[in-house]
């Protein structure tokens, strides 16, 4: 069989993958994006970003991988046009739809011969019909068909992710349109959806808003744990046996980051509001605990320090989650900027994403490639992200150094014998929701 002729508009982290992976399943592919820095970088076989896995695929997949900042050319070359922009959160949170909007009117004047668009991007629910009503003309002549296909990749696994799918889910206007897309997933064996464009918009928000609303709530109850001294771990594990409640997604801390789980939440807020006149109070409060959870730490933190004027704090973890060098929405960014308000001064160490928040914070912490340099005559050590070789360090060393024996998990990476372990060398160990309590 001829490989299918695939066009990515938009090479970021969805796009990327799509395509590399799209690829990996025999597909010839071109990916196209208006950064020519990016473009050049993956020319050379380069990522442009650290993904696990993403550099093997770029290699064994060159020959049937094109990269281009040319629109015409992969509107031209492609049957399949996967369109994978940012829709980032406007000021009101709603979702930002002028890139994509950009691409379509580009697409709208290069067709020629017939394309199936297949949306990537996360956008409000109603904007495959209202693109429908805006290429209706060429949707007429046979020449367009507009699909939705969502995709649930976490950043950090997303090769594994589009590989091992738990589904895939396709909104078309009709079955026979949403059959052509779902050819290109032959090879896979988990469910394939096939349901209405607006089924396949609302799945994606619904999901990732029910993964935020997961984590707002343990970390509600690990604030309740926190008063009455009770340990969260326990209390997750042994909710989490119930098979309908499940573990995953039940690890208490400072709250979700990232580009995903906090803007789809508010789009999602602001579309129930502005465009359906539905108040949506449970999304509200999810976001307003998740919004609340790094303040909550500080303040159990300065029952114990007090001021945090002139105190040096280290920070063990820069990055929104483990896995990856992304900053974005990272809730290390609100604890830097609370503890520097109050006159902290801050040394900052993370396994990945040192550049990237240096080119955020640019002098105002201090950023070491050495984890055991943060412990240098500091008052506090905080964990942030929750990366495993933190486990691994050297507590004893880390003591040592320390002006003051403090430590934070903000991520409540150790389990109870570690903090045994850790109380046994003089540390003062406060994680989220583990504590007997701290009286106001
Ligand atoms: C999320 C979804 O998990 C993906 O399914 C979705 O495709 C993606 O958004 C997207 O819309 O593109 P991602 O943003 O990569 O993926 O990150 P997650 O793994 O969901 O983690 C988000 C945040 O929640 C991180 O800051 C993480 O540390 C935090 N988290 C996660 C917790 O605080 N507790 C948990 O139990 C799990």
């Amino acid at each position: 069989m001829k490989p299918n002729k695939i066009g990515i508009i938009g090479c970021g982290y969805v796009g990327l993958i799509t395509g590399v992976c799209l690829a990996d399943l025999g597909n010839q592919v071109i990916c196209h994006d208006i950064d020519q820095e990016k473009i050049r970088i993956l020319q050379q076989g380069s990522p442009p970003f650290y993904e696990k896995g993403l550099q093997d695929f770029l290699k064994r997949n060159q020959d049937r991988l094109t990269f281009t900042t040319s629109i015409d050319q992969v509107i031209q070359d492609s049957d399949y046009l996967f369109i994978s922009v940012g829709s980032p959160s406007t000021k009101t949170g709603a979702a930002d739809t002028r890139a994509f909007n950009q691409v379509i009117d580009q697409i709208q004047k290069r067709v020629t011969n017939p394309k199936v668009i297949v949306i990537k991007s996360t956008l409000p629910v109603g904007t495959a019909q209202r693109i429908k009503q805006q290429l209706k003309g060429l949707i007429d002549q046979g020449l367009i068909d507009v699909i939705s296909n969502p995709e649930f990749l976490r950043e950090g696994n997303s090769i594994y992710d589009f590989m091992n799918p738990d589904r895939i889910v396709i909104g078309a206007e009709s079955n026979q349109q949403a059959k052509k897309a779902a050819r290109l997933y032959d090879s896979f064996t988990c469910p394939i959806l096939l349901v209405s464009n607006e089924d396949a918009e609302l799945i994606k928000y619904a999901s990732n808003n029910f993964l935020a609303t997961k984590i707002s709530f343990i970390n509600e109850i690990a604030n309740i744990c926190q008063q009455v001294g009770a340990d969260i771990l326990q209390v997750a594990y042994g909710i989490g046996l119930d098979h309908r409640i499940g573990h995953h997604f039940l690890q208490a801390g400072l709250g979700f980051g990232g580009p995903c789980l906090n803007k789809d939440l508010q789009a999602m807020i602001s579309f129930s509001k502005n465009q359906i006149n539905y108040d949506p109070h449970l999304l509200e409060a999810v976001l307003k605990i998740n919004d609340l959870q790094p303040g909550r730490l500080l303040h159990q933190i300065k029952k114990l320090l007090k001021d945090f004027k002139g105190q040096r704090f280290g920070l063990l973890g820069l990055s929104f989650k483990p896995g990856t060098s992304d900053m974005r929405n990272a809730p290390s960014l609100n604890l830097i900027s609370a503890l520097l308000q109050e006159g902290a001064e801050i040394i900052a160490y993370d396994p990945k994403a040192n550049l990237e928040a240096g080119n955020i914070l640019k002098n105002q912490i201090q950023i070491v490639d050495d984890p055991y340099l943060v412990s240098e005559n500091t008052s506090a050590i905080l964990i942030a992200t929750e990366w495993p070789e933190f486990c691994k360090l050297d507590y004893q060393k880390i003591f040592n150094n320390m002006k003051e024996p403090l430590l934070i998990d903000g991520r409540n990476i150790f389990d109870k014998d570690d903090i045994e372990k850790l109380e046994q060398i003089g540390f003062q160990y406060l994680g989220v929701g583990r504590n007997i309590s701290l009286n106001d």
